[in-house]
């Protein structure tokens, strides 16, 4: 067994990567850009990296690997599941909060036996039947936003359209203004992208998420009305209400964990549609395939990567890890393993064995994947019925964000009625 100490890792945030295997880094700008030819190389000469960098962790590239390690809680904590380690001073406030009012962001930092009832508490909201009462709202909304750029003959499919999508819908689900979507993506880009590397920015944008959470509770105490803030306030768990710290914790994990991950979800696909020209002509002759375009887009593209500390020493092939190191959950990688899936590095479009794992796997599994995936479908199918066709402007003027969530964050599109 290692006796190496996490705590005596030295920053080497910005040095140039000599050796991916023992100094990997998320963050780096090529691999942001395009990761799989670094787990491809990974996967042949050391299948669990290591780093320093980022408060280091391991990084699995393989999908038995990563499988297993999702299905390893609590040994794999999710106390602390973001990639990228807040700064000390917020890690004693987490200590300190955690301490006094349990977990920060149930369930996605709880572990077992927390976990489980505060996700039997959301799931019902986001079931295949929840869901689909929320598909007419979203696609007004989809029809909206093209009608709004149609004339002018371009847009931007990454701000202008997948970015403007899930907000509004995960407000109009959690009960709060859909107005107020540039606010909610503003704080959840405040937490997720800028926040990951700005410990001040990451503060700011809690403090105005739970601040805000705060206000909604205060006005539905007395009057509470029929959606998922009122439910949550009168839910119990284990005979007892929760408390406000809960309801804004659960509410904070719905609102982030439900624009970050869809908007980047719907805007590599239609990046990807914008500048490949076969699976564009593909799904307009083929609307049929949609459905399995998506499982494949999501395959592909998965956005999201978690964390998990080790709590007791826990080997994974050579990999010896100790209490207290981070391990990174790299569902993405996983889903182009050549050995469970063929031809992992292309896009097949009706793609018939897909067994991915963008949504996770183990207790932790997404709760929001019903939703996610009627979002895709809508979003797609607007787009696809009322565009006669589209292509990326300048492929290279593509910016993509990376560390817990990777997605497309402009893609200016030449668009035809
Ligand atoms: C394409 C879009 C999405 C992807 C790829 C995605 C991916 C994931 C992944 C990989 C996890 C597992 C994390 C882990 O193992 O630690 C997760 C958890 C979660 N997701 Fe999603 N997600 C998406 C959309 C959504 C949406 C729309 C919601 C709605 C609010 C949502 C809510 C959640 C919640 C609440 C959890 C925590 C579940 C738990 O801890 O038991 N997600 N998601």
């Amino acid at each position: 067994m290692s006796d190496r100490d996490p705590s005596d890792m030295s920053p080497r945030e910005g040095c140039p990567v000599h050796d991916w295997a023992t100094d990997f880094d998320v963050m780096d700008e090529g691999y942001i850009k395009d990761p799989a030819p670094v787990w491809e190389e990974l996967r042949d000469k050391c299948p669990i990296a290591h780093t320093t960098r980022w408060g280091g962790a391991w990084l699995p590239t393989k999908y038995d690997d990563v499988r297993e390690m999702a299905r390893a809680a609590p040994t794999l904590s999710n106390r602390s599941p973001g990639v990228i380690p807040p700064a000390p001073e917020m890690r004693e406030l987490l200590i300190a909060e955690v301490k006094e009012f349990g977990s920060e962001l149930p369930p996605i930092s709880a572990d077992p036996p927390e976990h489980k009832p505060y996700k039997q508490l959301i799931l019902p909201l986001f079931s295949p039947k929840a869901v689909e009462e929320y598909r007419a709202f979203t696609e007004n909304l989809a029809n909206e936003l093209i009608d709004k750029h149609i004339a002018s003959g371009k847009m931007d499919a990454a701000v202008d359209y997948a970015q403007q999508i899930p907000p509004r819908v995960i407000a109009y689900i959690i009960g709060i203004d859909p107005g107020r979507a540039d606010d909610f993506t503003d704080w959840t880009r405040g937490i997720i992208e800028l926040g990951q590397t700005d410990p001040e920015a990451r503060m700011k944008y809690r403090r105005l998420i739970r601040d805000f959470f705060q206000e909604m509770i205060e006005e539905r105490r007395d009057n509470p009305r029929d959606d998922a803030i009122s439910k949550l306030m009168a839910a119990e768990i284990n005979g007892e209400k929760l408390s406000d710290y809960s309801v804004i914790g659960v509410c904070f994990l719905l609102l982030v964990a439900g624009i970050d991950t869809t908007w980047s979800s719907i805007g590599s696909a239609l990046w990807h549609f914008g500048t490949h020209e076969d699976d564009r002509k593909r799904l307009y002759a083929e609307p049929e395939i949609l459905p399995t375009a998506v499982e494949e887009l999501l395959r592909y593209y998965s956005p999201v990567v978690m964390a998990r500390r080790v709590l007791d020493p826990i080997k994974f092939g050579e990999a010896d890890m100790v209490p207290g190191e981070k391990v990174i959950m790299n569902f993405p990688a996983a889903n182009r393993d050549p050995d469970v899936f063929d031809r992992p590095d292309e896009v097949v479009l009706d793609r018939e064995r897909n067994r991915h794992i963008a949504f996770g796997v183990g207790i932790h599994r997404c709760a929001g994947s019903n939703l996610a995936r009627m979002e895709m479908d809508v979003a797609l199918r607007v787009w696809f019925n009322r565009i006669g066709e589209f292509e990326v402007t300048d492929p290279d003027a593509v910016r993509w964000t990376g560390g817990q969530v990777r997605g497309v964050r402009t893609a200016p599109m030449r668009i035809k009625a």
